[in-house]
C-alpha cells in the first residue's frame, strides 16, 4: 500500500530560479536561505519518495482570473512550464503519475470536493522552484499537482484546505501500489507584493503558524481569510497550500527541521520538514 512519509513546506519566489541559474547559492544574500535545505536533502536521500503531491497556487500561467477553480488536480503524465515573464529560464517538464492522480480525484470527489480535473496542465514557478530547491541535481520524482486558489477572492478557508489535505492523505493510504509519497506545500510565508502594505512581513505570525502546523493545525482554522490577509499579507494567504500539505499527514507528525529567513525578495522565506509516522494499529479485542 502507498504511504505518506512526510511533508515539506517551502517558498516558491521566482528570483530563486535566477539565483540557481547564476549559481549564487553561496553568495552572502543567498547562503542563509539555500543552506536551510541541506538537512532536507539529507532526509530526501534517505527516504527516497517515489511521488510528490504538490499543493500550490497557479499565478496566471495555467488559470487566469476569467476561469479560476478553487481546487484543481492534474491528471497528466507530464507537466510543462512556460515563460511567465520573470526572466528565469523555462524549466524542463515535470513527470506526472496519471494513475495516482485519478485515484486521488476519485477519492476527493467521493469525499465531497468538487475539484476541477486537468488532463493538461502547465505548472508555474510555484511548482518548478520547489522541485529545484528540493532536488537540485534534477532527480525529481513524479508529481501530482494540486492547485488551490489563493489569488481571486473568495478563497477557500484554512479549515477547508486542511480537510482537502486530509482527503488526499486518506486517498493515498488507499492506493494499492507500494509507493512512498511526499506532500509539499509551496509559497508564503508572510508577504505582500503590492499596495500600501507592500513589503509587509510578520515573523511572529509565521512562527506561530509553523509551530501550530505540527502541534495543533486545527487551532489555525480560527483565522478567517480577511484575518489571514491582515496577519500574513495579501500573498501570505499562500499559507493555504501549507495547510493542505499538513492535512495530508494523517499519522503521527513531528517536525524534523525548519529554516526561516528574511528577506528573499519581499517575503519571509520558510522551509519546514515534517515526518509522518503511521499510527500504531489498535489491536483487535
Ligand atoms: C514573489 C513572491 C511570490 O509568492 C510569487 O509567487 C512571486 C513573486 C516575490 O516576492 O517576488
Ligand atoms: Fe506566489
Amino acid at each position: 500500500m502507498a504511504r505518506i512519509i512526510g511533508g515539506i513546506g517551502t517558498t516558491h519566489v521566482p528570483s530563486i530560479g535566477k539565483a540557481i541559474a547564476e549559481k549564487k547559492q553561496n553568495d552572502p544574500y543567498w547562503e542563509p536561505f539555500f543552506s536551510g535545505f541541506n538537512a532536507v536533502h539529507k532526509w530526501l536521500a534517505q527516504e527516497k519518495p517515489d511521488i510528490a503531491v504538490v499543493f500550490s497556487n497557479d499565478h496566471g500561467l495555467n488559470f487566469f482570473l476569467d476561469k479560476l477553480p478553487t481546487f484543481a488536480v492534474g491528471a497528466a503524465n507530464e507537466y510543462r512550464n512556460e515563460d511567465e515573464g520573470w526572466g528565469i529560464p523555462v524549466s524542463r517538464a515535470a513527470k506526472g503519475d496519471a494513475a495516482l492522480s485519478w485515484h486521488l480525484i476519485e477519492g476527493l470527489v467521493n469525499d465531497g470536493f468538487d475539484i476541477t480535473m486537468c488532463q493538461e496542465m502547465l505548472v508555474d514557478h510555484a511548482v518548478t522552484i520547489p522541485l529545484n530547491l528540493l532536488w537540485p541535481k534534477g532527480d525529481w520524482p513524479a508529481i501530482v499537482p494540486v492547485t488551490i486558489n489563493t489569488v481571486q477572492h473568495p478563497l477557500p478557508s484554512l479549515a477547508r484546505c486542511l480537510e482537502l489535505g486530509r482527503a488526499v492523505g486518506c486517498a493515498v493510504m488507499g492506493y494499492p501500489e507500494d509507493v512512498k509519497v511526499l506532500v509539499v506545500g509551496t509559497g508564503g510565508l508572510s508577504h505582500q507584493l503590492d499596495g500600501r502594505r507592500a513589503g509587509f512581513i510578520n515573523k511572529d505570525f509565521d512562527t506561530l503558524c509553523m509551530d501550530q502546523l505540527s502541534a495543533d493545525p486545527e487551532a489555525l482554522t480560527r483565522y478567517t481569510i480577511p484575518t489571514l490577509v491582515e496577519l500574513a499579507g495579501a500573498q501570505g494567504v499562500e499559507f493555504l497550500n501549507w495547510m493542505a500539505m499538513r492535512g495530508a499527514l494523517t499519522g503521527t507528525v513531528s517536525e524534523l527541521h525548519r529554516n526561516y529567513h528574511i528577506p528573499i525578495s519581499n517575503t519571509a522565506a520558510a522551509t519546514l520538514l515534517l515526518a509522518n509516522r503511521p499510527r500504531a494499529q489498535r489491536k483487535a479485542a
